[in-house]
């Protein structure tokens, strides 16, 4: 059996802010691109969210214990991940039709515009792929450059959910606070994900961006 204590390496007693301290140390160690697995890292978030959702759902006095939720199947084998949903949306159409990234209905509006199916719609991102590479595969050419998270041409605008960010980045505090992340090596961390793409030619993004290199899209 493995617990989500086990999984974030926690004590059976652990409240809430120590499991939100220890997911956030857990999932920055088993990032694929900070020497940890694809299968450990959704492990991890996977760990993090059933005491999340366990939280959401009112259960905290369900007689279950959380160190008694058991994360592997009938054969041992930790159940797979399922992908994350995710509904996506073209910074240029919030530019053309005057909204902005701080609407609360952003996304509603995006719905009711007839928009290209490449400026709004939905993917789907496998449990082994960044958000950029499941765009991709969905036949989607957001852009890129360096692929590595030394620049801001995949950057992409959170409007809901989480996206995993590697320890060394490019992207300033600030703006990760505000919701920008890297789509190139960025993992979702919550079960569905609302994200503007496209958002690079934000004024605040300017000095991140690497100029057009042989493999860069737009
Ligand atoms: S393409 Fe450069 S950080 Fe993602």
């Amino acid at each position: 059996m493995v617990s989500p204590f086990d999984v974030l390496g926690l004590d059976d007693d652990a409240d809430e802010a120590d499991v939100e301290r220890a997911y956030r140390e857990r999932v920055k160690e088993a990032h694929p691109d900070q020497g940890g697995t694809v299968e450990e890292f959704q492990l991890v978030r996977r760990a993090y969210r059933e005491l999340g959702e366990r939280d959401r759902n009112g259960d905290a006095d369900d007689e279950t214990d959380p160190a008694d939720i058991d994360l592997t199947d009938e054969a041992g084998e930790v159940d797979a991940v399922q992908p994350v949903r995710v509904e996506f949306l073209d910074y240029e159409a919030i530019d053309d039709y005057g909204w902005s990234l701080d609407d609360d209905d952003l996304f509603r509006k995006a719905s009711h515009a007839d928009l290209d199916p490449a400026a709004h719609g939905r993917l789907l991102v496998h449990p082994d792929e960044s958000l950029l590479e499941a765009a991709e595969r969905s036949g989607f050419g957001w852009p890129f450059s360096c692929r590595g998270g030394a620049c801001a041409n995949c950057a992409v605008f959170l409007v809901e959910g989480e996206l995993s960010q590697p320890a060394d980045h490019i992207m300033p505090e600030e703006l990760a606070e505000r919701g920008f992340r890297l789509s190139c090596n960025g993992y979702p961390v919550s079960d569905e994900l609302k994200v503007v793409f496209n958002v690079k030619q934000l004024a605040e993004l300017d000095d991140l961006i690497l100029p057009p290199g042989p493999f860069t899209r737009r």
